[in-house]
């Protein structure tokens, strides 16, 4: 009664977000860190979406041990066939389908009458019981529809056998007491409710996705659908981090309502997020941001020496935020890189263990200490990248630069196998060799945002790049790490480039299946 069952739909409804696009590989490290900290579910993706969909909710079915696996379907046969097809091996599996119960989705987008929704729904939830009997209904825009129309949905679908049913806040629109009220609404007027788990899914769009879900929480829903860092569409989804830590700290409030996750696992899981998607949460990003828990002023530094109570209401340790850096270095050896990769959330074979410690040692040679962020930038760029997520490749580069130089950069690099070269001038060395870049590709994306900063201390230190871009319309991010801050520039742009243009044909090959009418 008072378990809350942590629903994590950051590789479906966070994935869908402009510049989270993830691999099948880094879907899978994600998925395998996420039952380490102990979610419930994982909403592992759209498996009618795309083929790149099915495969990663195949592979995380068959790999991922612990939560229950779950795959979306829209309230149709092809969807739910295709989403049972994906979870075949899964140990746990359920089937989530929904379909718009709100006047304005009803009549604009599904145009559909009400009463055929209702039959819609009823066949979906039937016929995805053919293939597991946990099966998830979701009335999509729950918060903009009308209550009695909703509530004989919710209704209807638990008598065909729905065991969840969802209530999506799908456009962010809805305040915390409204939200009481509806949940509660729900539970007094759906006479078979006791047969199934209330859950919430609420947007972030007015910021009171986490708030939302725990006034639901508080009044009977029992399974909350949320991502890590609150990624998700549009301004995201309520923040997993912040839910579980504020039921843990506020048990005062919440009384004896409780999760099953590992919150010491929470920090290494929204770090390999950012790792892998390239995206950072904002510095003062509640729980998890680089100063949840860092003290400036001189008053609250005395205090929380004093007791740290004083100013901190979690201890950095509850969440698994590092207290110590451990360094590695050139005679650190594969023992220590294991433990330590296993530390940060990566699950590695042995094999691929020897591969990472080969190029750990080659760049342990060039630079004295091997920090946290070197060895994250390391598994990324040697290991969870594919071929076929690089469409461009830089074979060499040359940048001439001075206080009495014009600043030319000359770059030749292959798009999709084919050779290409340019050189241009530039405001300096970074914007000369991007500008050579876009020329040899004759592309020229909007720069939204660059830093680049050095990662550790010394001069010897690797620099990071982080961009932003926007190329026809599609937002990616992209990060680049090297000694050399040209180098780290170029692979940071380049990376963009490559996750826009991935994602790009990704979008292009959902349209036209959708022309098509597969999805
Ligand atoms: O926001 C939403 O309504 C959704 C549903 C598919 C659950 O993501
Ligand atoms: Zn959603």
């Amino acid at each position: 009664m008072d378990r809350v069952y942590i629903f994590d739909t950051t590789l479906r409804d966070g994935e869908q977000a402009p510049g989270f696009s993830m691999t099948t590989e880094e879907k899978l490290q994600m998925a395998l860190q996420l039952a380490k900290l102990g979610v419930d579910v994982i909403e592992a993706g759209f498996a009618a979406a795309s083929k790149g969909d099915f495969e990663a909710v195949s592979l995380i079915a068959k790999e991922v041990k612990g939560p229950v696996i779950c795959s979306l379907a829209r309230a149709l046969e092809k969807d739910i066939e295709l989403a049972g097809k994906a979870l075949e091996c899964a140990e746990r599996k359920r089937i989530h389908t929904f379909i718009a119960t709100s006047e304005i989705h009803m009549k604009y987008k599904l145009r559909m009458e009400p009463e055929e929704v209702l039959q819609r729904a009823k066949r979906a939830v039937e016929y995805a019981r053919r293939f597991t009997d946990d099966v998830e209904f979701s009335c999509e825009d729950a918060t903009r529809s009308q209550r009695e129309f909703l509530y004989r949905v919710i209704e209807t679908a638990i008598k065909a056998g729905a065991t969840v049913i969802n209530i999506p806040d799908t456009v962010g629109y809805t305040v915390p007491e409204e939200f009481a009220d509806l949940i509660e609404g729900i539970r007094n007027n759906v006479p078979n409710i006791d047969k199934a788990i209330i859950s919430v899914h609420c947007h972030d769009d007015l910021g009171m996705a986490v708030a939302n879900s725990l006034m639901a929480v508080k009044h009977g829903a029992r399974q909350v659908e949320c991502t890590i860092n609150g990624i998700g569409e549009r301004a995201g989804n309520a923040s997993l981090e912040e839910i579980v830590m504020a039921l843990k700290v506020r048990k005062d409030f919440f009384g004896n309502l409780h999760t099953n996750v590992n919150t010491k696992e929470l920090y290494r899981t929204s770090r390999l997020l950012c790792r892998i998607t390239g995206s950072f949460v904002q510095p003062n990003k509640a729980v998890v941001g680089d100063n949840a828990f860092a003290h400036e002023s001189g008053i609250h530094q005395h205090g929380v020496l004093a007791n740290p109570l004083t100013y901190e209401i979690m201890s950095p340790d509850d969440v698994g935020f590092p207290s110590t850096r451990i360094v590695l270095g050139k005679h650190s050896g594969r023992h220590a890189l294991k433990s330590k990769l296993r530390e940060m959330g990566f699950e590695f074979s042995e094999e691929d263990i020897d591969r990472i410690f080969e190029k750990f040692k080659a760049l342990a040679d060039k630079k004295k200490e091997v920090y946290e962020e070197d060895i994250e930038a390391l598994v990324y760029e040697e290991f969870l990248k594919h071929e076929e997520d690089e469409p461009i490749k830089v074979f060499h580069y040359q940048v001439q630069t001075g206080d009495k130089l014009l600043p030319t950069a000359t770059v030749v690099l292959s798009f999709r196998g084919e050779e290409r070269t340019a050189s241009s001038t530039g405001n300096g060395p970074v914007d000369a060799i991007i500008r050579a870049i876009q020329k040899a590709l004759g592309i020229e994306p909007k720069l939204l945002d660059f830093s680049i900063k050095a990662l550790t201390p010394n001069t010897d230190a690797q620099a990071e790049s982080r961009l932003v871009i926007e190329l026809d319309g599609v937002r990616a991010s992209g990060r680049g790490v090297d000694v050399d801050i040209i180098k780290a520039s170029v692979s940071g742009f380049v990376d963009a480039l490559n996750r826009a243009i991935v994602r790009k044909s990704y979008i292009l090959s959902k349209e036209s299946l959708r022309r098509e009418g597969t999805i």
